[in-house]
């Protein structure tokens, strides 16, 4: 087929590469290029080791990669050559100067959009695919206006609501894809263009559009609305402990409340990864900058109920296993902050790992895909830590194991062989309440739930 149409998108990880790669499949006829300025990333992207693990990405790049989606090292060239430009660059927490620790660090945004002003040879539609705080398609115009006589850009915003691990199945059937443009003749057309894209293969009535502002807003407010549930669970899982209700039964009889619902009601350690805890300090930051103390406080609690929840469970490592982990061994059942994906990012199994590591615990980290992510977010930590992937070798000569991720597998894992190879008294404590507790109990374990009374022998 011909390829009619060009698209760009900058910045080739999580995000950018799936949503590219999704596009490139329903769109044969666009030939969509990936760039990035880390070029280990690009190379990989043209390797048979992509540098993401996702369920379904390697089969729709093994369709696209070659024909109409190509990965490249060259910002420049694709710059000019392409009318249509997706942002999908960081957006991590600012860790320095004003805002340090909440708000969003625009940098790698604002370089992007000079990028495009000095490379541009004719009029653009640049697209916000990065998660960024309200009226950041401001500073974008502003600085895309900042020269070039005739050439003009056209800023819309397009959040991405995939979430990892579920991205290719989020891409191929999205509750809705948002698009916020500015209401004028110019912004409308943009916005036409980029509807036409979803549109071969997403329903009309769930392509959104919305204002610029809107869109920007919608997608901060949306994953703090997901991590309030998270957190509310969490709250209740802490109260369950002291009265002996059981948080999964409390989850089902809330949630069959068709006014709320079932789904983000499952008690655990506590959220991670890149965003929900990054978003939420975003808009908490920019509650503060708007004058809203109220609203600012109100969304920070999500944050430090989820801290609370894992400082609870190390509390709880700790008060049980006779106040002393020193030169005990504490084997992690995963360290991706969530099953089907490697990314470690703000995995509750970072902070553990820290706090075992303080306690003098010898630890094992165990995880099908994340054993690569594990060894860079520890490489600066002094202490015993051991990588095995294989679970039963993990678990062998372990006082006690932290199963900290959902992965399926930690469900069947053969728990009465687990058993055999610790050290007794052996305990369990599942971050996740997956595995079955009362068979763990009965094989010999102290287990240990979240949100559920402890089955202890003695
Ligand atoms: N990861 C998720 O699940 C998820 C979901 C929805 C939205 N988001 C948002 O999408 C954005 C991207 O997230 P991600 O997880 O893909 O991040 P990421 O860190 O995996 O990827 C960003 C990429 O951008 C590249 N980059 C940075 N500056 C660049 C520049 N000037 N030119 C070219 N490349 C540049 C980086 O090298 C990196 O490879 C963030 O704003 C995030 O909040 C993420």
């Amino acid at each position: 087929m011909k390829l009619k149409k060009n698209i760009l998108c900058i910045g080739a990880g999580y995000v950018g590469a799936p949503t590219m790669a999704m596009i490139a499949c329903k769109c044969p006829d666009y030939k969509v290029t990936v760039v990035d300025i880390n070029a280990a990333r690009i190379d990989a992207w043209n390797s048979d080791r992509l540098p993401i693990y996702e369920p379904g990405l390697e089969e729709i790049i093994g369709k696209t990669r070659g024909k109409n989606l190509f990965f490249s090292r060259d910002i420049e060239e694709g710059i000019r050559q392409n009318d249509i430009i997706f942002v999908s660059v960081n957006t991590p927490t600012k860790t320095f100067g004003t805002g340090a620790g909440m708000a969003a660090d625009l940098q790698y945004v604002e370089k992007t959009a000079r990028q495009i002003l000095e490379y541009s040879e004719s009029s653009k539609i640049v697209i916000e695919k990065s998660t960024l705080p309200v009226k950041t398609a401001q500073a974008m115009e502003r600085i895309l206006s900042s020269g070039k006589g005739n050439i003009t850009f056209e800023v819309l915003s397009n959040p991405e609501f995939m979430a990892e691990g579920t991205a290719i199945s989020d891409l191929e059937h999205p509750d809705r894809v948002l698009i916020g443009s500015h209401e004028t003749p110019e912004g409308l057309k943009a916005r036409a263009r980029l509807v036409d894209i979803y549109a071969r293969w997403v329903a009309p009535e769930k392509i959104l559009t919305t204002n610029l502002w809107s869109s920007e807003l919608s997608k901060l407010v949306a994953n703090a609305f997901l991590a309030q549930r998270v957190s509310s669970i969490n709250s209740v899982s802490a109260l369950c402990e002291k009265t002996d209700a059981n948080i999964s039964e409390v989850a089902r009889a809330v949630g069959l409340d068709s006014r709320i619902g079932a789904k983000f009601l499952k008690a655990g350690v506590g959220f991670g990864g890149s965003c929900f805890k990054k978003d939420i300090l975003n808009l908490v930051y920019l509650c503060q900058y708007y004058g809203l103390p109220e609203v600012a406080d109100y969304w920070e609690s999500v944050v430090k109920i989820n801290e609370y929840q894992q400082d609870r469970f190390i509390a709880n490592i700790l008060g049980s296993m006779f106040s002393t982990l020193a030169g005990k061994k504490i084997g992690i059942l995963g360290f991706a902050f969530k099953a089907d994906t490697g990314d470690t990012r703000e995995s509750p199994a970072i902070y553990i790992t820290r706090k075992l590591l303080s306690e003098h615990a010898h630890v094992v980290i165990s995880d099908p895909k994340a054993l690569e992510n594990a060894m860079i977010d520890l490489a600066c930590e002094e202490g015993q830590i051991s990588y095995v992937e294989d679970p039963y070798r993990a678990a062998a000569g372990c006082h006690a194991l932290a199963i900290m991720t959902d992965w399926e597998i930690y469900r069947k894992l053969d728990y009465r062989r687990i058993y055999k190879s610790m050290v007794k008294p052996a305990f369990i404590f599942d971050g996740r309440n997956i595995v079955d507790h009362r068979k763990c109990f009965e094989i010999g374990f102290n287990v240990y739930p979240i949100g559920k009374p402890a089955l202890c022998h003695f």
